[in-house]
């Protein structure tokens, strides 16, 4: 029998022995049960989105069981099957390939379980919602802070995971800021590539090579998070070109926001994932408990116009980056050191 089955009948003996049976009171009561599944957790950000929720999640009365697919798409769907098997009322999901969930979100829908899209966004499914920060201006963000330092000159795109629908809408906002330049000739994209599951040392191999076919004639790297513009710095830095190509990222991970003070990167994204992580907790549990959650905007997923929340990001430079010790995002001691 059915877990959803089993809970229906429980509410109904409830019911039928109102007065008689005090425990029924305490059942009716259950916490909501959020199944998190999470890309991959190796990844700085993973982490902190996952303990901010958590936090979320328990002050509004939620329990939280979280999965990391450590980045197999195939570990992810089983992963989210054993959390529909084990009772959860809603699943919020990072996807790790946005195309392949169509199935398993059926499944849940078939066991009531309400679906959240959680940063990135699932593509032909029928999801319930859809939460992120607002990817466009991330893109236009980190062309912007690169065009400000080198407003003319050959560009190189290091885009993230093909994979994941967020390295696409970035690149759309990157290309708005950098198409007027390229045809005014003022810029010229010598190269373009997508990192495999936005992985450090492909981007550092990719920029390596980049390098030598332009004789190291590169003025700016528009990186697309800060995980593959370590790569991309790393593989400038062994021709003493780090500080000197200017380069982007996103995330403001512990590593880029150093690389920002020190030279090395010209700026990252800051987006602040306890807004996201708590008003993600939030809207599952509306969901699940039946409220209606405060959407923001629409996005069409290829099979609907799924019902979204997006949040502002932060572009920062070494002017601003203190921001992240304002914030309580690092201490000043992770920054600077003590
Ligand atoms: C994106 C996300 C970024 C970055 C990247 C790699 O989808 O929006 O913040 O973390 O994945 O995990």
């Amino acid at each position: 029998m059915k877990l959803t089955t089993l809970r229906a009948l429980g509410v109904l003996l409830c019911l039928g022995l109102a007065g008689l049976a005090s425990s029924c009171t305490q059942s009716s009561k259950k916490p909501t049960l959020i199944g998190f599944s999470i890309d991959d957790m190796r990844l700085e950000r993973w982490a902190r989105d996952r303990d901010f929720f958590d936090a979320a999640a328990t002050k509004l009365g939620a329990k939280v069981l979280v999965q990391s697919a450590n980045g197999s798409e195939e570990r992810q769907v089983a992963q989210i099957e054993n959390m529909i098997s084990r009772g959860v009322d809603v699943l919020v999901i990072v996807p790790q390939n946005s195309k392949v969930l169509g199935n398993v979100i059926r499944e849940a829908h078939r066991n009531h379980v309400k679906v959240v899209s959680y940063d990135r966004l699932i593509l032909n499914a029928d999801v319930d919602a859809y939460i992120s920060f607002d990817n466009l201006k991330v893109g236009e963000m980190q062309a912007q802070g690169v065009v400000n330092v080198k407003p003319k000159g050959n560009y190189f795109l290091l885009g993230g995971a093909p994979t994941d629908n967020n390295a696409k809408i970035l690149r759309q906002g990157q290309m708005q800021v950098l198409q007027p330049l390229i045809d005014k000739g003022d810029i010229k994209i010598v190269g373009d590539q997508w990192v495999p599951d936005w992985n450090p040392t492909r981007a550092l191999g990719i920029v390596e090579d980049a390098l030598t076919a332009n004789a190291n004639n590169i003025d700016a790297i528009v990186a697309s998070n800060d995980a593959i513009a370590g790569g991309a710095v790393q593989a400038l830095a062994a021709q003493r070109l780090a500080g000197k190509v200017a380069v982007s990222g996103q995330d403001a991970d512990l590593a880029g926001v150093k690389r920002v003070v020190e030279g090395t990167q010209t700026m990252t994204v800051y987006k602040p994932l306890d807004q996201l992580a708590t008003q993600a907790a939030k809207l599952a549990v509306d969901l699940a408990r039946g409220d209606k959650p405060a959407y923001n905007s629409h996005y069409d997923n290829g099979e609907k116009s799924v019902d979204s929340i997006l949040l502002q990001p932060v572009a920062l430079t070494r002017d601003n980056v203190d921001k992240v010790i304002t914030d309580g995002f690092y201490t000043h001691a992770q920054v600077y050191g003590n």
